[in-house]
């Protein structure tokens, strides 16, 4: 079931806990979040990178370099680094040359570049990032500019490098980290050849809604395997629930699957259906059967509120235990 649309509603912001070693990232710790979530973390202005932290895996990516050997700029955070050199690869094979222009920087590096803007352009400047604020530190980050004369002037969006970049990295996990028009939000001016890892998931969420990092609700979020037992039995197929500002959202078509119902899916409308028995759903972006739900679309996959997905099925749900991992439902008919 593709799902062509996602949602993200913003009203805040949870940051995560890395497991690459940042802490102190925001107003709310999430602990135990799988390996891939920790590429969520967001760092800027208001979330700094403690003076000491160093990420732990740093290789150099196989990619075309501007400046080449074994110096500290050139080295990535290990996954982004693989990620970049496919990303890289591809555009070659599309007659695209991308060159890589400075990744990992260090504190004393980025205080460097942080001295000089201000001597240059004054305490206003938003170009440079302290050397807390700079997501550069955590290795995740990359300035790119293309071969055919682009530098990291905001002209690289006009070149072909530019735009074959802003179309496509999300593809590979990456976004544009600051955007056109929004550095009331991220507090820095637009920078199309500044890219950011953050897994192919979240990346495409924020490319598909244009949307900054600091735009989201929550960066991530946590799915529960959780087991259904319906009318007194409990089926071997589990069902996947997130939680959201104390609601619980349930995949649609794993429920629909587990109750033995009929999902479908009209790519034109982007609504999701629900047959169970004489029952009928309709959900989509903030669609419920016939008024308006936040629903979360995270991924391919759609997720609706439980409860009040259940009383459109005709379910009473008897018990919810997260911590089991336990949803125990009755049938009414
Ligand atoms: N140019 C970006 C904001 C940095 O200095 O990290
Ligand atoms: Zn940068």
């Amino acid at each position: 079931m593709k799902k062509k649309y996602y949602k993200i509603i913003a009203t805040g912001l949870i940051a995560v806990q890395s497991c690459i070693g940042l802490q102190a990232l925001g107003p709310t710790m999430v602990a135990n979040r799988a390996i891939h979530e920790t590429y969520h973390v967001i760092v800027n202005k208001q979330n700094p990178v403690d003076q000491h932290f160093k990420p732990k895996t740093l290789v150099i990516p196989k990619v075309r370099f501007q400046t080449p050997g074994n110096i500290d700029k050139n080295y990535m955070e290990r996954e982004a680094a693989y990620a970049l050199e496919n990303m890289f690869k591809d555009a070659t094979a599309s007659g695209i040359t991308l060159v890589a222009v400075s990744g990992y920087r260090s504190y004393d590096y980025q205080n460097n570049l942080y001295q000089n803007a201000l001597r240059k352009y004054g305490r206003n400047q938003n170009g440079t990032a302290t050397p807390n604020d700079s997501e550069h530190r955590t290795g995740l980050a990359m300035d790119v500019t293309g071969i055919s004369g682009g530098t990291i002037e905001e002209s690289f969006e006009h070149t072909k490098e530019g735009q074959w970049l802003a179309a496509n990295c999300y593809k590979y996990g990456y976004i544009i980290r600051y955007p056109k028009n929004k550095t009331a939000i991220t507090g820095y001016i637009y920078e199309p050849w500044h890219i950011r890892y953050v897994g192919k998931e979240l990346a495409t969420q924020l490319h598909t809604n244009g949307l900054a990092m600091e735009e989201l609700a929550r960066c991530c979020y946590e799915k529960v395997e959780m087991s259904m037992e319906i009318d007194g039995v409990t089926g071997h197929q589990k069902v996947s629930v997130v939680e959201d500002q104390g609601t619980l959202y349930i995949d649609l078509e794993q429920l629909g699957q587990r109750i033995g119902g009929s999902v479908g899916y009209t790519a034109i409308t982007q609504m999701s259906t629900l047959t169970y028995g004489k029952y009928y759903l309709v959900a989509g972006p903030n669609w419920l059967n016939g008024g308006g739900e936040k629903n979360l679309t995270l991924g391919d996959t759609l997720y609706v509120p439980l409860r009040k997905t259940c009383g459109i099925l005709g379910l009473k749900l008897v018990e919810v235990n997260t911590q089991q991992g336990k949803i125990k439902v009755a049938t009414r008919n």
